[in-house]
C-alpha cells in the first residue's frame, strides 16, 4: 500500500510525524506492510497530547514543590504486623473467608522489560537458583494453589482465586507458552487470564517519534499504570464481575517473597472498609530505590525515589526513623467497585511520567546510533497514581525480611536485589519457619546451629517466623519449603518438630529431604 494514497501521509504530516516515512522507498514490501500496519492503528493526536502534558508536568521545579507538599502517612490509616499483633489473626480469618467465597482475585503486573536484570525473556520465568529451581511464576502459582486449599479446608467449600496476568506485546506469547508448557502449574487453565497492556512510542525532546530502525518505531510498554486502560479495553472488568470478584490484590512479578492474595492484607482492607490499600515496609536508608507512600496536598500518593530530593528523603522524625518511611513494595488492594470507577472514570485523568532514556535510533542518513547520554523520553503511567481517587485509603506495614525481596539487577552488577539476594532471603525465611516449628539444623561440624527463640504462634498463616536473622546478605542455611506445603510458615510442626536436619533441607509435597550435596 502506498501511504500517500492511503491518507496515512496526511495523517502523519498533520501530526508532525512525517519523518517516520523518510526511509519508505528503501523498505522491502514486507517491511512497508508492517510499518503501515503499525502506524494505522496509532492515534497521533493523542500521543502528541500525552507528550505535551507529560513534558509540562515534569521537571525540577515540580520536584521542589512536591517536597514541600508531602506529609507522612497518619497512624489512623495504618495497620502493622508488628504493632497490631492482636488484630492479625482476625484480619487473616476475614481474608480467608473472602477467599473461600471466591471473592478475591490476584492481578500480576508482568509487562515490564526486565532491562536491569538483562534477560530477554519475561522476568517471571527467571530461576534464581533455589534447590528446586522453581521460577518466580511457579512459586506464585503454588502459593495461590495452597491458599485455595487452606480456605477450602477451613470453610469446607470449593473456591478459586482467579489470576489475571498483565503482559506487554513483547512478552505475551512467551508468557502464555511458558504457562501452557508447565500445565498452568496445576491451576485451572480457565482461572489464569492473560491480557496485554498498551505500548507507546519513545520520543525525542521535540516530540518526534523515534525510529529504532528504518521501518520500525521505538516502542515501549506504557508503564504499569497502563493496567487501567488495558483492563477496560480487554474486557477484564466484565470477567471479574461475572466471577463475583470483590477484592483484588495487585502485585509486581519480581518480589520472590510476595504473599499472593495475602489473607491478612485483604482481611485488613476489607475490615477497614477500604476501597484502596498499599502494603509497605519501613524504608531505613534514605537513598534506597523504593517509592514512599505519603500524602501530597492531602491526597495519598507514592512519590518515587527519583521524584524526591535527598534533603526530604533524609528527614527524620523525633523517634529517629525516616519521616517518609512507608516504602512501597508494589502490593496494592482494590475493591472491585473502586477499580471499576478508575477504569471507567478516572483513568484519562492520570498523567504520564517522563523517563529520560538512551534510546537507540537511526539518524537521517539511516545509520543506527547508540547514544551515550539520554536523547529522548519514554512515557509511563504508574499503578499507584490512582490512590488519589480513593475515598478510604489504608496502609499495611509488613516486615521486609518476611515479604520483600525484589529481583531487579543481575548478579554481575553485585548490587542489591539480585538473584543471589532473592535466593538467600527466601531460604533464610524458610530456615526461620523450620526453627519456629521446632526443628533444628546441624552445621558442617556436626553441631546444632543455635536455635532462635520463638516469636508468635506457630501454625498461623501470617506467622512468618522470628526476626533475628538478617536479610539475604549473610550466607543462609540452605533450606527450601514448597509453597504447596506451607503458605506462610503454617503446618510445619508435624514435619520438623524435634528433628535435626543437615542442609540442604527441602520440604515438598513428597516429604522432607536432606540433599546430600550442597550444590546450590
Ligand atoms: C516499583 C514501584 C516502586 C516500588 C518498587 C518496589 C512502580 C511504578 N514503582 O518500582 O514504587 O518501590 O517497585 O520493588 O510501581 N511493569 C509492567 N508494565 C510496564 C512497566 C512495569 O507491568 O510497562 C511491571 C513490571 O513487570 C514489574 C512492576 O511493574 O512487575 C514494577 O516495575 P519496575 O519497573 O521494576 O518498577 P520499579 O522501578 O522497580
Amino acid at each position: 500500500m502506498d501511504p500517500s494514497t492511503s491518507g496515512l501521509s496526511q495523517k502523519l504530516a498533520k501530526a508532525g510525524q512525517l519523518h517516520l516515512m523518510q526511509f519508505w522507498t528503501e523498505l522491502s514490501p514486507e517491511e512497508q506492510g508492517d510499518l503501515v500496519q503499525e502506524l494505522q492503528v496509532m492515534d497521533f493526536q493523542e500521543i502528541n497530547g500525552f507528550f505535551k502534558s507529560a513534558m509540562e508536568t515534569s521537571g525540577s521545579s515540580k520536584q521542589e514543590k512536591m517536597d514541600a507538599r508531602m506529609e507522612p502517612v497518619p497512624r489512623e490509616v495504618l495497620g502493622s504486623v508488628t504493632r497490631d499483633r492482636e488484630s492479625l489473626k482476625d484480619w487473616e480469618l476475614e481474608g480467608l473467608h473472602c477467599i473461600s467465597q471466591s471473592k478475591v482475585a490476584v492481578l500480576l503486573l508482568a509487562g515490564g522489560q526486565g532491562t536491569r536484570l538483562g534477560v530477554s525473556y519475561p522476568k517471571g520465568m527467571y530461576d534464581v537458583g533455589l534447590p528446586s529451581h522453581k521460577t518466580l511464576f511457579q512459586i506464585q502459582a503454588e502459593r495461590i494453589l495452597k491458599l485455595q486449599q487452606l480456605a477450602e479446608q477451613k470453610h469446607k467449600v470449593k473456591c478459586c482465586i482467579p489470576w489475571y496476568i498483565m503482559t506487554s506485546g513483547r512478552t505475551i506469547q512467551s508468557t502464555k507458552d511458558f504457562f501452557s508448557k508447565h500445565n498452568f502449574f496445576g491451576l485451572g487453565k480457565d482461572n489464569v487470564v492473560f491480557f496485554q497492556q498498551g505500548m507507546l512510542p519513545a520520543m525525542d525532546y521535540q516530540g518526534k517519534i523515534i525510529l529504532e530502525n528504518k521501518g520500525k518505531l521505538a516502542m515501549a510498554p506504557d508503564g504499569n499504570g497502563g493496567l487501567y486502560r488495558a483492563l477496560g479495553h480487554q474486557g477484564i472488568m466484565g470477567d471479574m464481575e461475572r466471577r463475583g470478584v470483590e477484592s483484588i490484590h495487585v502485585y509486581c512479578v519480581d518480589n520472590i517473597l510476595v504473599k499472593v492474595a495475602d489473607p491478612a492484607f485483604v482481611g485488613f482492607c476489607v475490615q477497614k472498609g477500604a476501597d484502596c490499600g498499599a502494603k509497605v515496609v519501613e524504608k531505613t536508608n534514605p537513598t534506597e530505590a523504593v517509592g514512599v507512600v505519603c500524602k501530597v496536598d492531602g491526597r495519598y500518593q507514592v512519590v518515587e525515589y527519583s521524584e524526591i530530593t535527598l534533603a526530604t528523603a533524609e528527614k527524620r522524625s523525633s523517634d529517629g526513623r525516616l519521616m517518609f518511611n512507608a516504602g512501597n513494595v508494589a502490593n496494592h488492594f482494590f475493591s472491585f467497585s473502586f477499580l471499576k470507577d478508575v477504569v471507567e472514570k478516572y483513568e484519562p485523568q492520570l498523567q504520564h511520567h517522563v523517563a529520560q532514556k538512551k534510546i537507540p535510533y537511526v539518524d537521517a542518513q539511516g545509520q543506527l546510533v547508540k547514544p551515550d547520554k539520554p536523547n529522548g523520553i519514554k512515557m509511563e503511567k504508574f499503578v499507584f497514581d490512582i490512590f488519589q481517587f480513593a475515598k478510604k485509603f489504608v496502609v499495611y506495614e509488613v516486615l521486609r525480611e518476611d515479604e520483600f525481596s525484589p529481583l531487579k539487577n543481575a548478579d554481575s552488577q553485585e548490587g542489591k536485589d539480585t538473584p543471589t539476594t532473592a535466593r538467600h532471603t527466601l531460604m533464610s525465611l524458610h530456615h526461620r519457619w523450620v526453627l519456629n516449628a521446632g526443628g533444628h539444623f546441624i552445621d558442617e561440624n556436626g553441631r546444632r546451629v543455635p536455635a532462635i527463640p520463638r516469636d508468635g504462634a506457630a501454625g498461623s498463616v501470617s506467622d512468618a517466623g522470628t526476626r533475628n536473622l538478617k536479610d539475604g546478605t549473610d550466607l543462609p542455611i540452605k533450606c527450601e519449603i514448597s509453597p504447596l506445603v506451607s503458605y506462610g510458615g503454617e503446618g510445619l510442626e508435624e514435619l520438623v518438630k524435634g528433628r535435626d536436619f543437615h542442609p540442604t533441607l527441602m520440604i515438598d509435597e513428597n516429604g522432607v529431604h536432606e540433599l546430600v550435596k550442597n550444590g546450590v
